[in-house]
């Protein structure tokens, strides 16, 4: 039986930091001298400030300073996230009195208390020059992005769309409508910053903490290091803690003014207007097939919003996972984007992926009901044994497994396919499915590994704890390298004091971080191996690599496995405190070799009330290939996660907006709906066996994001399975089936 550690399903490393509060989240450091600020949001949509009369503020007892727009030190400006940097919008914060959208911050408070500073905050009046002002995504006003989308053009074509259409015998043509989402983590965005002379210390709520050293270094005019980033633990971000916002400088930047530190904890309604968002999307999708369901021509494209230029801009990329889904000759893409007057929309869990398959993955189901095919069958017959975009092969693909087992598993051959035919009393029953897919990202990082005295190992990385379990795989990670017990790895992150890692996005920490992490483990081996098999008083004198095993914190000869030795007494007897070594990666070319994505399929059955027009999910299953597991519970638990947000977009997650005021009427959790216990059946997630030697050495894709793809629309399929009705614009509320 195999000894390894990685794959089990161990609990968390930090889960008993986490449940008793020993877990320091970033507000959450205890400081010295400490004060509190508050951001004062714009109340109007598009204008400038004519005046501020902070007078009333500032008399109140405890208020320490109030920085606006007419006295805030200017920042230089700073690199975007996309261009090397970490900054999330391009117009430096507090630069002028303009105002682009509601909400924007014109200002902030500090206070020796919080609720002083809260106070003071209400009491300063800003008078507006007010402008007109859109926050309507209009088709009419729709254009060419400035930057790419995703990593690529606008517009995209491969083959003859025209021929393709012209090919076809069936013809599907829909549009799709996903509205705005807010991301929503539990721990709302929190800043402490500290100064000490020039040097500049952030506790932040971040995925990017090299990013952010990086970009407020070039904000602040001074070196890169002379900026600590910390950030322990995050509860959770799905990518609105990926660029930098404006309150990160404003923390630092207000801590610098007073002198003092620096804490600043935004709202749940602030959490909607200045972090990002999941942009709205209209989709028109073409589909052209022959009567056995082979695809002749696919056309996608559409529209989202995006913020003024002046804040920045930022395509939802809806279209990315069209062009390589299905073996089509004939494609083409193209998007265009609105700028309004909303904060700016950012990542958002499966950016692009998460509503381009809810328009795809919906129109697959409504060619599949025209021509009569099984939704599988369908999506088999078009199934992409090569990357139909770049023409390469996959580095693993088990869709194929992943239709196969997750049909299996959910029972898919007892559905009946003919709409409202499923009943169960006065409810009808629906059964749905959806191909989930996302890519595989690596990005450079470093890791340096130390195996100490006592034989105890650190190995330490500035990657993010988001609540996905990474400190846990990692410690399994390194735990095989060395045999050595779980409990004897300390895996440290979150400092830009250790090795650089790159942001916590894309779902490649696993990927990129694992990489480096078991890099530095091997190389600290095999130092302390070299050091055994030079000393004569060693049982390892002399022997060769192709002999050497570890178990149990000992190297050992394995045709004479009483030769051995611990770490410990091999550090011991050269009077060692610890070996360390340091190892970075980079994914070289010999990967584009592959086009390495993750695949997985979604089934799911709904129970939809005739008379009130509810729709309740009873079961769901997913099946996904993603690479190695590298640890069962935490792997499950990312895809549960995954999608019960799916969930939440198919049914309830909707920011809206007053277009009379451009203010968001729902910035809460009362009344901005995610799904709740009680709306969430059991969910069963599966992964297949899935050996990928390409994407890196540990084996594993990924496994954040994907879960969420697909979800919306195997609902939306299941829904019509059950009603009759198609439901092309989410969320599917009950409004929309009466
Ligand atoms: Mo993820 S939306 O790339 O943080």
């Amino acid at each position: 039986m195999s000894t390894e550690v990685v794959g089990k399903p161990i609990d968390r490393v930090d889960g008993r930091l986490k449940v008793t509060g020993a877990a320091h989240y970033s507000a959450e450091f205890p400081l010295e001298n400490l004060v509190h600020a508050v951001l004062i949001g714009s109340n109007i949509s598009r204008g400038t400030i004519k005046s501020i009369d902070a007078s009333a503020a500032e008399k109140l007892p405890g208020v320490i300073a109030i920085i606006t727009h007419l006295n805030a030190p200017k920042l230089k400006e700073m690199p975007l996230i996309m261009t090397g940097g970490a900054a999330a919008e391009v117009r430096l914060p507090l630069v002028d009195g303009n105002i682009y959208h509601n909400g924007q911050y014109i200002g902030l408070v500090v206070a020796d208390t919080l609720e002083r500073a809260t106070y003071a905050a209400s009491l300063v009046c800003v008078a507006y020059q007010e402008q007109p002002f859109v926050t309507e995504m209009e088709r009419e006003k729709a254009v060419m992005p400035t930057g790419p989308v995703g990593f690529r053009p606008a517009d995209i074509a491969r083959g003859n769309l025209e021929q393709g259409l012209a090919e076809a015998e069936v013809r599907i043509e829909e549009t799709y409508t996903t509205p705005t989402e807010n991301h929503n983590p539990i721990e709302t965005h929190a800043t402490t910053a500290v100064w000490s002379g020039d040097k500049l210390t952030v506790y932040d709520a971040t995925q990017f903490t090299f990013g952010q050293q990086k970009t407020l270094a070039i904000g602040f005019g001074i070196p890169e290091e002379n900026v600590r980033i910390v950030c322990h633990f995050i509860g959770g971000a799905f990518g609105c803690k990926g660029g930098m916002w404006s309150h990160v400088p404003l923390t630092a930047l207000a801590a610098r003014f007073v002198e003092r530190p620096v804490k600043l904890v935004l709202t749940r309604q602030q959490m909607f207007t200045n972090v990002g968002h999941r942009a709205e999307t209209e989709q028109q999708i073409i589909l052209g097939a022959k009567r056995d369901g082979r695809l002749t021509a696919i056309a996608h494209k559409g529209i989202s919003h995006s913020c003024e230029d002046a804040v920045g801009e930022f395509v939802e990329p809806f279209t990315v996972a069209t062009h390589l889904l299905y073996a089509t000759q004939n494609l083409q893409t193209s998007q265009r984007v609105v700028k309004v007057n909303k904060g700016q929309p950012t990542f958002m869990r499966a950016p692009g992926e998460a509503p381009g398959t809810f328009a795809l993955e919906s129109a697959m189901d409504e060619l599949a009901y025209k021509l009569n095919l099984d939704p599988i069958e369908l999506r088999l017959r078009n199934y992409a044994e090569i990357n139909p975009d770049t023409n390469l092969p996959w580095s693993s693909k088990s869709l194929k497994e992943c239709y196969q087992l997750g049909a299996e598993k959910f029972g898919w051959s007892q559905r009946n396919p003919t709409p409202r035919s499923m009943q169960d009393g006065r409810y009808l029953i629906g059964m749905g499915m959806a191909t989930a897919t996302y890519p595989v990202y690596r990005f450079p990082a470093s890791a340096v590994a130390k195996i100490m005295l006592d034989g105890s190992v650190v190995v330490q990385s500035s990657t993010h704890e988001m609540g996905t379990g990474t400190a846990t795989v990692m410690a399994q990670v390194i735990a095989d390298v060395l045999g050595v017990s779980v409990e004897r790895v300390r895996f440290e992150l979150g400092d830009t004091n250790f090795p650089k890692a790159p942001v916590s996005g894309g779902s490649g920490t696993v990927a990129s971080v694992g990489s480096a992490v078991a890099g530095a483990t091997k190389a600290a081996r095999a130092k302390v191996l070299d050091i055994a098999r030079a000393d004569k008083r060693s049982p390892l004198y002399n022997i060769p690599d192709t002999e050497i095993a570890f178990e149990d914190g000992q190297i050992f000869v394995k045709s004479d496995k009483a030769k051995r030795e611990s770490y410990a007494d091999i550090l011991k007897r050269q009077n060692l405190n610890l070996v360390e070594a340091n190892f970075d990666i980079q994914f070289d070319e010999e990967n584009k070799k592959h086009s390495m994505h993750s695949f997985g399929a979604q089934f799911v059955e709904v129970r939809v009330d005739q008379d009130l027009g509810e729709v309740r999910v009873r079961r769901f299953v997913g099946a996904f290939g993603t690479g190695r597991v590298l640890n069962l519970k935490t792997a499950r638990s990312q895809m549960i996660g995954g999608i019960t947000m799916g969930l939440g977009m198919a049914l309830f997650e909707e920011t809206v907006t007053d277009h009379k005021f451009g203010r968001i009427i729902n910035s809460n959790l009362g009344e901005y709906h995610v799904p709740v216990n009680a709306d969430v059946p059991a969910i069963e997630a599966y992964f297949v066996e899935e050996e990928d030697p390409h994407v890196n050495a540990i084996g594993a894709k990924g496994i954040g994001e994907i879960g969420i793809t697909g979800v919306a629309a195997a609902v939306a399929n299941a829904v019509y399975h059950a009603t009759g009705k198609r439901i092309r614009d989410l969320p599917i509320t009950p409004d929309k089936l009466l």
